[in-house]
């Protein structure tokens, strides 16, 4: 090998190195900030447990995240629906709308409350596809 392919090589091992680590930081910088992609989620509310399987619906379902998460249309940041689907008791709008909306320009009007936004995001979506489950047992079964 000339001394001159070794300095090219030194380079190269350098550049990746610096690359690596801007790689390394931009990842961690970023993941900091959104939202980690839940696996699975129970929900123990009035109805009885009902356990939500995030990661094989987004993944095995083949389903676009943007079939649930619906708001806006083009959504970039995958927003919980509970972020948006609550009513303030003063009468004021969620937090979350204000990132995107002034406060006189949207109501809650076509807003449903959380627990009819699941039920029907869920149900309809399982008898359109005519797949996953529509009967109460067979959600709140746990
Ligand atoms: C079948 C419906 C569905 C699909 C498809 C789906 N999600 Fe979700 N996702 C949910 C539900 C339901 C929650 C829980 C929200 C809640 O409890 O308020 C959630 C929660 C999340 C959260 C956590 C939000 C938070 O602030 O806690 C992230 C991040 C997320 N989803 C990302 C994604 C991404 C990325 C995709 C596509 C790869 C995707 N989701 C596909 C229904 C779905
Ligand atoms: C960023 C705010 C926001 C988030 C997050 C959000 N929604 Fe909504 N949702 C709305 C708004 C605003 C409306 C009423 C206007 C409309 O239909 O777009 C609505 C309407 C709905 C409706 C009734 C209208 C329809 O499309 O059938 C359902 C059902 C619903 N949401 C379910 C969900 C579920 C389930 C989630 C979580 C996976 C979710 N939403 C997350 C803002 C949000
Ligand atoms: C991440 C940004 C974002 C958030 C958060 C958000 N919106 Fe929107 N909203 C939009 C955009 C963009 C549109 C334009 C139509 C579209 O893409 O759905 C829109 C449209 C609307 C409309 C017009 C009707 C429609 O659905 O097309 C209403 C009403 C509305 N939003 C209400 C709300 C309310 C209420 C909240 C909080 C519960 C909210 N939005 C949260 C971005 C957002
Ligand atoms: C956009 C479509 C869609 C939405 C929305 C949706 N599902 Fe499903 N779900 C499916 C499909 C497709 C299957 C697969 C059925 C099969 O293969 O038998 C499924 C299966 C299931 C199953 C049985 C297998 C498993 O993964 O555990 C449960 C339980 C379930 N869904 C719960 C829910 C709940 C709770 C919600 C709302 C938070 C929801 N689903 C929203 C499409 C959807
Ligand atoms: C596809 C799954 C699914 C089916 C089918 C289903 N549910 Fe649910 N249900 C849910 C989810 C998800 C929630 C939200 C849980 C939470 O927020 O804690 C919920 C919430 C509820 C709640 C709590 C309401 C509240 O205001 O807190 C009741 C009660 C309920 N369901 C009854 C029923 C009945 C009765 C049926 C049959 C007619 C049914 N559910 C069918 C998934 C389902």
């Amino acid at each position: 090998m000339s001394p001159f392919a070794s300095k090219e090589l030194k380079l190269a091992y350098g550049i990746t190195i610096v690359l690596l680590i801007v790689g390394v930081l931009s990842y961690t910088a970023f993941s900091g900030k959104v939202p980690e992609e839940p696996l699975r989620i129970v929900y123990t509310g009035a109805g009885g447990s009902v356990m939500f399987d995030h990661a094989t619906h987004a993944s095995d379902y083949d389903l676009n995240c943007t079939a649930c998460h619906h708001h806006p249309e083009e959504a970039e940041a995958m927003l919980a629906c509970s972020a948006c689907h609550v009513f303030p008791k003063d009468g004021s709008l969620p937090v979350a709308c204000l990132d995107c909306h002034e406060a006189d320009e949207v109501g809650l009007e076509s807003v449903p409350k959380s627990a009819d936004a699941f039920h029907s995001q869920c149900i309809d979506c399982h008898k359109e596809l005519g797949a996953g489950p529509i009967e109460c047992a067979a959600c709140h079964g746990l």
